[in-house]
């Protein structure tokens, strides 16, 4: 706009006035480029901008003043004010490279993450000593070629009682202190009082040949002390195929122990009855240090049985075992009293 064409001519050379418009214009910029400098922040500088460059700004204020000059001072001023306008403002583009530089660095610094920091994070938990030495037991018969079976923990007084052997008011039913369920015939529905009913479950399940483990909850009404629960955990065996003998059974339960215990753990078996194996045995383990641990129970499957499950004992023979999974593993982390196992105290169960 310094030779707009609209202009009246004014006469040629720098005519009077020229020079104090150039001082001014020389103080005007002056005082600018001060006020750009001294703006602290982005939203302050676009302020100064707009109060030193903008319609209102002592530049513009000047070059309405230009028309009132000669052709000649219209442009030599023109220059000089177009010169002015044009240091000032890429001062305020350099400062504000300048602010917007430092607010980022300020930013950066603000949102830094501190990847050293470690946080306590939340505690995972784990499984409890009892599932554990499920799972342990399980990988044990597995590894020596046993599948895993499950059964209902509410059970008929046929399977867990009668199809194994007990007729009603037979002696050994008292072997066990039963809980009955409220549901069906008076009797005729019980809590399991061992893993035992499984066995029929598989049984009439499919055809033999079976190799199969049975771990799960059972209940009697025994009070809870330190070695008693009314609510724990036993495991099952159960193996019918063609030619089995007491032989099986018995390197059946010693390679078991060494394989769970160790190589220098040993087993035996002892003469017992139950109405469902015959002969029946009592097996223990020996540890390294000599002393005997009374594990479970064990023998042949009972013909009996075998039929009542539409097994054909002329073709087919088998072994069962059975034992208890909570004294176990108190045995073996050296807990001395099963309530500790079911009381839930996080102190306790964190130990394992
Ligand atoms: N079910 C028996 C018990 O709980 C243990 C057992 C299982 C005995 C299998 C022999 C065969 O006492």
């Amino acid at each position: 706009m310094t030779d707009d064409p609209d202009t009246p001519a004014a006469p040629e050379g720098g005519g009077p006035g020229a020079d104090d418009l150039v001082a001014e214009i020389g103080r005007l910029e002056d005082d600018a480029r001060v006020r750009v400098a001294a703006a602290g922040s982005a939203d302050e500088l676009r302020a100064v901008e707009s109060d030193v460059l903008g319609k209102r700004s002592g530049f513009n204020g000047l070059r309405k003043r230009l028309g009132g000059l000669d052709a000649e001072s219209r442009r030599t001023v023109g220059k000089v004010l177009h010169a002015a306008t044009e240091a000032v403002g890429a001062a305020v583009i350099e400062r504000r490279a300048v602010l917007e530089a430092a607010q980022r660095t300020e930013q950066l610094i603000d949102e830094r993450l501190d990847l050293t920091e470690v946080l306590p994070g939340r505690p995972a938990g784990h499984l409890h000593l009892v599932t554990q030495a499920i799972q342990e037991l399980e990988d044990v018969f597995v590894g020596m070629g046993f599948t895993v079976a499950e059964g209902p923990e509410v059970e008929t007084d046929w399977n867990n009682f009668g199809a194994l052997n007990f007729p009603p008011g037979h002696p050994a039913r008292d072997m066990y202190d039963t809980l009955y369920v409220d549901f069906g015939g008076p009797g005729s529905t019980v809590l399991r009082t061992h893993t035992s009913p499984v066995q029929v479950r598989v049984m009439t399940g499919g055809p033999p040949p079976y190799y199969s483990v049975m771990p799960g909850r059972v209940f009697r009404s025994d009070t809870a002390d330190a070695t008693h629960m009314p609510v724990f955990h036993q495991i099952e065996g159960l193996v019918v195929d063609r030619d089995i003998t007491f032989a099986d059974l018995a390197g059946t339960i010693d390679a078991f122990t060494k394989a769970y215990f160790g190589g220098d753990f040993t087993s035996r078996l002892r003469p017992s009855y139950f109405p469902f194996t015959e002969p029946s045995a009592e097996f223990d383990i020996q540890r390294p240090d000599g002393t005997w641990l009374e594990l479970g129970g064990c023998g042949m499957v009972h013909p009996d049985v075998l039929r009542n499950c539409g097994i054909d004992p002329d073709e087919w023979q088998g072994f069962a075992f059975g034992f208890g999974i909570d004294r176990l593993a108190a045995a073996r982390h050296g807990v001395d009293d099963l309530r500790d196992l079911f009381t839930n105290d996080i102190r306790f169960l964190t130990q394992f």
